[in-house]
């Protein structure tokens, strides 16, 4: 199974410039990309701020821009989305109880595990009884199936004090419900840190990526977040029996490039597109 996962659009309503670039220009650019290397995916998961204000018309924009990508994709929202506005653009998306934008569904032999993580008024990420109890009641379904779960926000600490301000909140139950089934749980996805990192929490293997506009650096004590415009990129995700393996692809880089023994190699653009 071949998983690709975005994060982090923040596409405003009036297609502006925010930080690093233009949301939409770098959307776009990442949609092609995707659809020429990677058509063949079996999925393509954002884990939320698909908006920077999470207005009407920015929905309306990011409709139009995910629409183009060729593999079923599945959206999440981040503290910069607004459930009611994404529901009215997106009525087709799957709900859990409480009107939260979850879902579970198979591929193969696995479970993938769509979990909300917005509450509105805050950066912060919440899971709440509610939620709980779905995610419980979706891992307990699976009846021994491997679960590979997506979510906005990072459940546990990251070691970077400005995202972890704004990490999950009140998160002793979900950590609590996760260890629980952690040998259910092969990966956890998510997005919010702006930053490539991964690791383990409590067994589970976990991988995070760049924003697609505006990519932070590890400022580890630092109580502010450190904008920098380096390359930002998408992951490619490998799912086996045997193993997950996670690339990072950047999109943006159009340079020149070299084969083992020093010879030049076209630029990805100049390349024809694959399946
Ligand atoms: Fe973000």
């Amino acid at each position: 199974m071949k998983i690709i996962h975005l994060s982090d659009v923040h596409l405003t309503g009036n297609g502006s410039d925010l930080f690093c670039g233009n949301p939409q220009q770098r959307f776009d650019a990442c949609i092609a990309h995707v659809n020429s290397r990677h058509g063949d995916a079996d999925l393509c998961v954002i884990t939320g701020d698909l908006t920077h204000y999470g207005e009407e018309q920015a929905y309306i924009r990011f409709k139009a821009c995910v629409e183009k990508l060729v593999m079923p994709t599945e959206l999440l929202l981040g503290n910069h989305d607004n459930r009611h506005t994404f529901l009215k653009q997106f009525p087709d998306r799957s709900t859990s109880p409480g009107g939260f934008v979850q879902a579970v569904f198979s591929i193969g032999d696995h479970r993938i595990v769509l979990m909300d993580t917005n509450e509105p008024g805050t950066h912060a990420g919440h899971y709440c009884q509610q939620r709980l109890r779905w995610l419980e009641n979706a891992l307990i379904d699976g009846s021994g199936q491997p679960n590979l779960l997506f979510m906005h926000h990072h459940p546990m600490p990251v070691g970077v004090a400005s995202m972890d301000r704004i990490g999950q909140q009140d998160g002793d139950a979900l950590r609590a419900l996760l260890a629980r089934h952690s040998p259910s749980i092969r990966h956890m996805f998510f997005g919010h840190c702006h930053l490539p990192l991964s690791g383990s929490w409590r067994g589970i293997p976990f991988s995070s990526i760049k924003s697609l506009n505006h990519p932070l650096l590890p400022e580890y004590d630092e109580p502010t977040i450190s904008i920098a415009d380096t390359s930002p990129h998408y992951a490619v995700v490998f799912v086996s029996d045997e193993s997950v393996v996670v690339h990072h692809e950047e999109f943006l880089f159009d340079g020149r490039r070299w084969d083992g023994i020093g010879t030049t190699v076209a630029a990805w653009s100049d390349q024809p597109a694959s399946k």
